[in-house]
């Protein structure tokens, strides 16, 4: 079945287009607007979803060498994400839908990045843990099968990504903060300055960063100016490394009581080098397989939305005009 796949959630204008099991294009137009205010401007993202979601498309068609008639189905994210930029790309897939006579369906974000590692992985399925950590959550859950899903902990403020963006901009390297604090902690020592690792002691699965951030925000103003830029890949490297040290030992630690020996990271930040090794280190450690997708199926795609509404549709799965933009749609939850 090819499937469209339509992504809008946050600043990312994506379109690819999947046909059971074969990715035929990925399109990912990311807004560099959002740059010069030091995070995503709502408002501006829809205005250029807007704007990108034509040619995007567009191009994602011509990559996969294939006219718009012989699209199947439609998959679009509905949350969650900004509601202006959920509604043009929910608008766009309604329209088309329409204009095709073809099924559409709305599928949840979180869901389609806990399966992006699947995108050119043909391995069998077995239970595995799955850790979604992005700009905007932290989730993790242990997965029986697909659909099947034991919601274990989520973050009760910032989530990962968030930290990185925010640290980033306390330390002036501009947006998104990631991948530069990824690249500058390569030249640091992550053990240069003890910050707190939150709730790496307690039992449960939830995390929360927002005090870690505060962390690194009390320390700068501690220190001169002149020292802190002497530092700057020291002090990213330990901030770095308190992240990655909470995620491991929950996601490890739900492994061993759930008894499942594969643990998959997806989202944005797993995109981070120091965290994927460190993961793959501890995963050979303990016999525990540890499945991270490529960079680009990390961060926002809509490779993982067609795949996903590829799967629903194929499971007779559909939505009705009356679907709409969802900006907190929980997951896992079933509606
Ligand atoms: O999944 P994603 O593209 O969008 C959301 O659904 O939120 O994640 C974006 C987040 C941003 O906060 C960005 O700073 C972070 O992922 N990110 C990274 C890296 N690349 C992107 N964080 C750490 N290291 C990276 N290499
Ligand atoms: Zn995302």
């Amino acid at each position: 079945m090819i499937v469209l796949g339509i992504e809008t959630s946050c600043d990312e204008t994506a379109s690819a287009v999947y046909d059971d099991g074969t990715l035929l294009s990925n399109v990912i137009s990311s807004q560099e607007i959002h740059k010069k205010y030091g995070g995503v401007v709502p408002e501006l993202a829809s205005r250029a979803h807007q704007r990108l979601i034509v040619p995007v498309v567009e191009q994602s068609l011509r990559k996969a060498k294939l006219k718009k008639n012989q699209i199947e189905g439609i998959s679009v994210t509905v949350g969650p994400g900004l509601v202006g930029s959920l509604l043009v790309g929910i608008s766009f897939t309604k329209a088309l839908a329409l204009g095709l006579g073809i099924s559409f369906i709305g599928v949840n974000h979180l869901e389609a990045h806990l399966w992006s590692w699947k995108i050119g992985n043909l391995s069998r399925g077995k239970p595995f843990i799955g850790l979604v950590i992005s700009g905007g959550h932290c989730i993790l859950t242990c997965v029986e099968r697909f659909g099947k899903y034991q919601f274990l902990g989520s973050t009760k403020d910032d989530a990962p990504g968030e930290a990185f963006d925010k640290v980033a901009k306390l330390l002036n390297l501009g947006y998104p903060g990631g991948p530069v604090i990824d690249r500058i902690s390569k030249k640091g020592n992550r053990n240069f300055v003890r910050f707190p690792r939150p709730g790496i002691k307690s039992n449960g699965y939830d995390f929360s960063f927002s005090g870690l951030k505060t962390a690194v925000l009390y320390y700068l103003r501690k220190h001169k100016k002149t020292y802190i830029e002497k530092h700057i890949a020291d002090i990213c490297a330990s901030f770095q490394q308190s992240i990655i040290d909470v995620l491991i030992k929950k996601s490890f630690d739900a492994a061993c009581s759930k008894r499942v020996d594969m643990i998959a990271v997806t989202g944005g930040v797993a995109a981070n080098s120091s965290l994927q090794k460190a993961f793959r280190d501890r995963g050979e450690k303990e016999g525990i397989e540890i499945i991270i997708p490529e960079p680009v199926y990390c961060t926002d795609n809509a490779a993982m939305i067609a795949q996903l509404g590829c799967w629903k549709l194929r499971n007779g799965e559909k939505s009705d005009f009356s679907i709409t933009a969802l900006p907190s749609y929980p997951f896992p939850c079933s509606i």
